[in-house]
């Protein structure tokens, strides 16, 4: 039996996560989402397990996420995935806007067309990533503290390793690759904090998963032309590349990675693809 926490399971990677981990019905999966209610009603259309809770939880909110489960067994990883979209802080007049990432699939230099923008796009995803994660790991420590498998996992992303982006000349998705080469830091330094109390943290690439986000109809011509030259060099960095996996595929590799590492095996604080290896494709 294990108690399983997912940080941003309303849709994509976390749903599937929330899916997979509630399969056995010994497991108790609690997701954390920004809205309890539409999940809620995802879940019992898609899902329908009683194993599965949902409860409030916001990167950008620590009062939220204060509000942690009382729930849990004796095993307890906690899962944590967000995308850059974040919403503005409650002090905003645009409280319900979101922001829509607009450098995600255009070329660096276009962090200069508009300043102020990109700025914003660079200092809330810094925000969320960063300090959204240091919050989460702090307030939920007491719960990892009790549980046996003491697992703390950051759904990360290839984008963030230098190699990667130098060799494969990577240059879309800079305020994305920024944040979670941050966010891989922080996981680095509570690894270095907690080893000693037996906390493995780890931060892993799902791969390139198919979450809607890349459809063609929804992209302007720039993004489309982004995301043609990127994945054109993804196929030139992994010949036999097939395409973008499906969330199914990549939840399972993932799991496969963070069950078999342990702190014994020099998994502390490391950054690893749904492979296991620095091979993020
Ligand atoms: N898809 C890929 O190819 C790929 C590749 C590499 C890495 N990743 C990483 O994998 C993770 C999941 O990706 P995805 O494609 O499944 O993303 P997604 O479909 O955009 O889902 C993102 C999830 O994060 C939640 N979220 C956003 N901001 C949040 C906040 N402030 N507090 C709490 N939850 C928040 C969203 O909740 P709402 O419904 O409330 O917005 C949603 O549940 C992300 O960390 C992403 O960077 C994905």
């Amino acid at each position: 039996m294990s108690s399983s926490v997912v940080l941003g399971a309303s849709r994509g990677i976390g749903f599937e996560f929330l899916r997979q981990l509630s399969l056995d019905p010994a497991n108790i999966v609690i997701g954390l989402v920004r809205d309890v209610k539409t999940t809620e009603s995802k879940v019992t259309a898609e899902i329908n397990r009683s194993n599965v809770h949902i409860i409030h939880g916001d990167l950008d909110s620590y009062d939220s996420l204060k509000a942690r489960p009382k729930r849990s067994s004796q095993e307890t990883v906690l899962i944590t995935l967000h995308r850059k979209q974040a919403k503005l802080p409650q002090e905003s007049p645009a409280e319900a806007w979101t922001i829509s990432s607009p450098t995600e699939l255009v070329f660096p230099k276009t962090l200069t067309s508009s300043a102020s923008e990109n700025k914003e796009e660079l200092m809330t995803g810094f925000k969320t990533n960063v300090v959204g994660n240091v919050h989460l790991f702090n307030l939920f420590m007491p719960l990892i503290l009790k549980g046996q498998q003491k697992k703390v996992i950051f759904i990360s992303s290839g984008h963030a390793d230098l190699d990667f982006i130098s060799k494969c000349e990577v240059e879309v998705s800079g305020p994305y690759a920024v944040g979670k080469a941050a966010t891989n830091t922080v996981v680095a330094k509570f690894g270095a904090e907690y080893g000693n109390d037996g906390v493995l943290f780890m931060s892993i690439s799902p791969g390139v998963v198919d979450t809607g986000h890349f459809d063609p109809t929804k992209l302007t011509e720039q993004e489309r032309q982004g995301f043609g030259a990127f994945m054109a060099k993804m196929q030139k960095y992994v010949p036999h590349f097939q395409g973008m996996m499906t969330p199914e595929e990549s939840v399972k590799a993932v799991v496969s990675v963070y069950e078999k590492a342990s702190i014994a095996n020099g998994d502390q604080g490391s950054f690893v693809s749904h492979r296991g290896t620095k091979q993020w494709i």
